[in-house]
């Protein structure tokens, strides 16, 4: 099989953790290569719920390898907490996951900033992140003061946190924020080195090793294209790149090595946070597809902000990504929604305008110009082939590829793994 990207294509929450899970079933190896804990991802199998923050989706197939790449930040805590809890569940994960030595730690320091950083930002320069630390475990990396999950492995990492602490402590001092009590930390840091040090390898290595054998390689996204550092809605944006570029430099592999780019893409949108969003619905059309969907964090438990699909948005993602096919999530949270519309070109300053704008404040004065459907009004939860759909739903997935030029090679009815399907028509 062909190695997949599958990326998120909105604002994130997409279904990607769900989408990755039905893919997984073909690949020997599924890679995370950016991102951290502020990604949650929701699989339901069985009846039973997974929420994944650090460990690929892939993880709750039998069998397959798991990679954390040099790409992703790590908090050994919460990675330590979601391998127990795995087990716990019945899910083997020892031998199975490799943590990349290259990848940067992220430490209660780099959470404590980020609350403060937040707090202290005047409202119209608030991001809304996660305050998982991620920005400050990103910054730490671009200005190389950062710290790697394979120095955890030299004798000397005691000596390193005390020092990183002491810095830090000064930088959360100036914000009111909060210190680390070093001493705490190291002895907590202790039994979670002992129990990471067999987990933590060279993945470039072995990626390389399994691209040179030929094993078949997944590769998950976290976040979403709007969302990525350097093409969404910057500054309202995480600190990765979450773009297929993401992949060379968050995994180590060549470009060659992606054969295949899914697009994960809701037949609505979701954004978590603040920040721009042209297609959002304040109304309680925004409120029915927030109820429907349990559009609410997978990692913070916000509410989701809700509106219609944006086809604007979707062309560029999939331009920047080079997404070959969608996998179009959600569809039955339109089931009771009548008109649908869909966004397909903004008006601005005057203008109309069909690509997405470099700067935020101008997406933010970005009028949707609205093309509307029929609804369906009926449920589509059983459906498990594209005919079997009533006409306005055919219809609607139609126009999505159309006003995205891009065809729809998986259609997810439901959150469980059933309710997914490939489309044949
Ligand atoms: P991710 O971050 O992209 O993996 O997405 P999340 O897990 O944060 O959010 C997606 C949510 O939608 C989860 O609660 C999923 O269980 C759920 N979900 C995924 N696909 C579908 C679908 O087709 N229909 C419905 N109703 N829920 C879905
Ligand atoms: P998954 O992988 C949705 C958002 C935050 C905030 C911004 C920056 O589940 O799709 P950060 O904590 O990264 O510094 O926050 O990015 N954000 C997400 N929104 N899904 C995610 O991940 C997100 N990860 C970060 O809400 O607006
Ligand atoms: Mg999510």
């Amino acid at each position: 099989m062909a190695n997949t990207l599958l990326l998120g294509a909105q604002w994130g929450d997409e279904g990607k953790g769900k989408v990755v899970d039905v893919f997984s079933a073909e690949a020997d190896i599924v890679v995370r290569y950016q991102g951290g804990t502020n990604a949650g991802h929701t699989i339901e199998v069985g009846g039973e719920r997974y929420v994944l923050h650090l460990i690929p989706s892939g993880i709750l197939h039998e069998g397959k390898t798991c990679v954390i790449g040099n790409g992703v930040v790590v908090e050994p805590f919460e990675l330590v907490k979601e391998i127990r809890d795995l087990e716990q569940r019945g899910v083997a994960v020892r031998g199975r996951l490799l943590v990349s030595d290259r990848a940067h730690v992220v430490l209660p320091y780099h959470k404590a900033l980020d609350a403060g950083l937040e707090h202290r930002a005047a409202a119209d320069r608030r991001i809304g992140t996660t305050q998982r630390g991620i920005g400050p475990a990103y910054a730490d990396k671009a200005a190389r003061t950062g710290w790697r999950m394979g120095e955890l492995l030299e004798d000397d990492w005691p000596e390193t946190l005390r020092r990183r602490v002491e810095e830090k402590n000064r930088a959360l001092r100036e914000l009111d924020a909060p210190l680390v009590d070093a001493a705490a930390l190291e002895t907590a840091m202790r039994e979670i080195v002992d129990f990471l040090r067999p987990y933590i390898t060279d993945t470039v290595a072995a990626l390389h090793e399994a691209v040179r054998c030929r094993r078949t390689i997944l590769f998950e996204g976290a976040q979403g294209t709007m969302l990525d550092i350097d093409y969404g809605t910057y500054p309202f944006v995480t600190s990765s790149n979450s773009t297929a570029g993401g992949v060379c430099t968050g995994a180590g592999v060549p470009p060659r090595a992606i054969d295949r780019v899914i697009g994960v893409i809701k037949a609505y949108t979701t954004r978590v946070g603040e920040g721009p969003f042209p297609t959002e619905l304040k109304d309680e059309v925004g409120e029915a597809l927030r109820a429907k969907g349990r559009e609410f964090g997978a990692t913070t438990g916000r509410p989701r902000r809700c509106g219609w699909f944006d086809a604007v948005v979707a062309r560029y993602s999939a331009a920047i990504n080079g997404i070959d096919a969608w996998a179009l999530t959600k569809l039955d949270v339109l089931d009771d929604i009548h008109p649908i519309r869909i966004c397909v070109a903004y008006e601005c300053d005057g203008r109309r305008m069909e690509t997405v704008p470099a700067c935020s404040r101008r997406l933010g004065r970005c009028k949707p110009v609205y093309v509307e459907f029929e609804g369906w009004r009926q449920p589509t939860v059983n459906v498990t082939r594209f005919q079997d759909l009533p006409a306005a739903a055919r219809s609607y997935v139609k126009a999505v590829e159309d006003l995205t030029g891009l065809p729809a090679e998986i259609l997810s009815v439901g959150p469980g793994r059933e309710n997914t399907f490939r489309l044949t028509s």
